[in-house]
């Protein structure tokens, strides 16, 4: 018996691994967050047992999983995303350790990834940069120190913040000595799903775009002048100086 973290992608159930769709679609027991796991990522599946974990409190889904172990029943634990990223698997990751009960993770496409894809543009560009920060937006939830959006802000890198769109003003105040005015930013909301939308500006115009909006949450913001198409230099990757 084993628990299988499983991400399920951004949204569109095509985006989900080949492995994560065959456990779904084998295992007797799924528990998904149904927040932001859509169901026709469970198409197919033969489960006897089927859990939106979305109401229930870390005790309740431990004792299911729990009950499943007892039963020698193997666990679909379907997230979103990538489980590694704000996924709360590591509380449950520590309860089942001191249980003694085996878990796998079968990672996922996350959300960065797919609002990258939405924008239609890479994240790391020679000369541009060469790292990609993904973070959150502190509300609940305390920064560690030295994390503040500020301190990573000074690295001017691209950066993914997630959990913050209902902050945008306050996030582009934090942002805007590091970048400047002018740099590119995008919003995007529900990246792959079938209402997804794209909010594209500067530092400068991008709270007024997103508030015409009625984006609120579910939205990842993008930051960087990778965001702008033009002006940049080829990677060395295909460059002729390799024949
Ligand atoms: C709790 S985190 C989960 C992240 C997830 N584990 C992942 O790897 O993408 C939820 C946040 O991720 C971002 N997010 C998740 N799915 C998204 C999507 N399809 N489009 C845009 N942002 C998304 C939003 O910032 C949202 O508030």
């Amino acid at each position: 018996m084993t628990v299988f973290f499983i991400g399920a992608g951004p949204g569109d159930p095509e985006l989900i691994t080949v492995k994560g769709q065959r456990l779904v679609r084998s295992c007797p027991v799924i528990l998904y967050a149904g927040s932001l796991v859509p169901p026709a990522v469970l198409d197919g599946h033969r489960a006897r047992q089927v859990v939106d974990t979305a109401p229930l409190t870390l005790d309740e889904i431990v004792a299911l999983l729990r009950e499943a172990h007892r039963n020698g029943h193997d666990v679909a634990r379907v997230h979103s995303g990538d489980p590694s990223l704000y996924g709360a698997i590591g509380e449950q990751i520590r309860r089942l350790r001191a249980l003694g009960i085996p878990y796998e993770i079968v990672p996922g496409v996350t959300a960065t990834a797919a609002c990258a894809a939405a924008l239609g543009c890479e994240l790391t560009l020679p000369g541009v940069s060469q790292t990609l920060i993904l973070t959150r937006y502190a509300t609940k939830t305390a920064m560690p120190e030295g994390e503040q959006l500020g301190d990573l802000a000074r690295h001017r890198a691209t950066m993914a913040i997630h959990l913050g769109v209902r902050h945008l003003a306050r996030i582009v105040d934090e942002l805007r000595p590091h970048y400047g005015e002018a740099c590119p930013i995008a919003v995007v909301y529900r990246a792959s799903w079938p209402d997804e939308e794209r909010v594209t500006g500067t530092l400068g115009d991008i709270v007024e775009k997103v508030a015409a909006t009625d984006i609120e949450r579910t939205a990842l913001i993008l930051v960087g002048n990778v965001l702008a198409a033009e002006g940049f230099a080829d990677s060395t990757l295909y460059g002729a100086a390799k024949r």
